[in-house]
């Protein structure tokens, strides 16, 4: 019998545990309705297989301008700028025209040219640490890696990346709205100066390619630039740190995994990564979307215009889908997990993560194979419904405790 009473979800025992708060409203049902930390409402959606199928069903859109009846839809000034602009945050056709201007530049196979670089960031952010004294890995190196890669790529100049790193961490965090906001503003305050200057002194990176399709005709506006450089930067450096941290925090609670992987060739490594990313689920929350009508769940109907987000972490943790579901297990078939998403939104920068992921943990095994904990663990989560992470996690590069 499906449960529906309005679900308290995100409370302490959540942050200690959130696949087994999500597991026990699995268990109750395939959608509730749940209360933000911030305000609001909306429904979550717990089961794999329905998880998968919202993703890919046009009756959820990310424009909730489309839930409304057509009359109605010129009149609400719908998502403010540069928000409204961005892919993630925008349905066909306005999504597949942005999604298809920067596709070429996460291929496989041009992500694979950028293996050199992230290897040199690695290495260079490692050098210099104490071994024999607590480091906390995600301010050290979890979180520096991916934002350099992606400004590197974007060509956001070295001395600016720490001012967005600290942007993009308030506005994902829970830090409240007027920081958030503030946030936000900065950053697309600095981007729109960025973009002037890129016009001026093109170079060979992202924000100046796509400065320069936009000359060629398409209709790229100045600020779907500057919405698509916020998006990377915050859609990339997060998401891969956390699951950088998730996988090391795994590590440190299992010495003979470290050992395994220390050892690991890179078909093993990459294994690994896949079952970080399925047990450890970096995105716990997919971010909203909104019903365009009503959708029937076994019985509950989510009405239409309710917002609608898809728990990857309860899915990718569902017995009906994966065995033992909440044992990370070296080794297992991860095929289909959902930590990328699903559809028309799944992660455009997933081949860039997972090389990441995999030069991230390789300079960090090779360089310190005996790295341990240097706290208690666990330590504590970030209060983010989106990101399943840590705020930070001490270790000892040289090991002992
Ligand atoms: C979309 C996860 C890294 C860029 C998504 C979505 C998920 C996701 C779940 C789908 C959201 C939805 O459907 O609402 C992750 C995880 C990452 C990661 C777990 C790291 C482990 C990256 C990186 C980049 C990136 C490195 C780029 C540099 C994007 C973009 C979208 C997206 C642009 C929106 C795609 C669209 O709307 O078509 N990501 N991501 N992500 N991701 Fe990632």
């Amino acid at each position: 019998m499906t449960d529906v009473a309005p679900a308290p979800l995100f409370t302490d025992d959540y942050w200690r545990d959130p696949f087994a708060a999500l597991g026990e409203l699995r268990e109750r049902g395939p959608v509730h309705e749940v209360d933000l930390p911030e305000g609001g409402r909306t429904w979550l959606v717990t089961r794999y297989a329905d998880a998968r199928a919202v993703m890919s069903d046009p009756r959820f859109v990310k424009d909730f301008r489309n839930t409304l009846p057509e009359e109605q839809r010129a009149s609400v000034p719908g998502i403010p700028s540069p928000g409204g602009e961005m892919m993630l945050l925008n349905d066909p056709p306005v999504h597949t025209r942005l999604r298809k201007l920067v596709v070429k530049a996460f291929t496989v196979r041009r992500v694979a040219a950028l293996r050199p670089g992230i290897e040199t960031i690695a290495a260079s952010l490692l050098t210099g640490l104490p071994g024999d004294e607590p480091v906390d890995l995600v301010a050290a190196y979890a979180i520096p890696l991916p934002t350099a890669v992606i400004c590197e790529l974007l060509g956001v100049p070295v001395e600016d990346q720490d001012a967005f790193g600290e942007w993009s961490r308030v506005m994902i965090d829970d830090t409240g709205e007027a920081a958030s906001m503030q946030a936000n503003a900065s950053m697309s305050a600095y981007l729109a100066e960025l973009v002037e200057r890129k016009r001026a002194e093109p170079d060979d990176a992202l924000i100046s390619a796509l400065i320069e399709v936009s000359e060629e005709g398409e209709q790229l506006s100045t600020n779907e630039i500057i919405a698509m450089a916020m998006l990377l930067l915050i859609a990339g450096h997060e998401t891969t740190a956390t699951l950088i941290t998730s996988a090391v925090e795994r590590m440190l609670r299992d010495p003979a995994l470290r050992d395994r992987l220390a050892a690991a060739d890179s078909d093993e490594l990459r294994a690994a990564i896949e079952e970080f990313l399925r047990w450890g689920t970096p995105i716990a929350q997919a971010p909203l979307r909104f019903a365009s009508e009503d959708v029937d769940f076994d019985g509950v109907v989510v009405p239409r215009g309710a917002m609608v987000m898809v728990s990857l972490a309860a899915a990718n943790h569902d017995p009906a889908r994966f065995e033992d579901p909440d044992t990370y297990e070296q080794g297992r078939d991860t095929t289909g997990h959902l930590a990328f998403g699903h559809g028309l939104h799944f992660c455009l920068g997933a081949s860039l993560a997972r090389l990441e992921a995999e030069v991230a943990l390789r300079t960090l095994l090779d360089r310190f194979p005996a790295l341990t904990a240097g706290t208690d663990l666990p330590v504590e989560r970030r209060r983010s419904v989106l990101v399943n992470a840590w705020a930070r996690l001490p270790v000892l590069l040289d090991g002992e405790r």
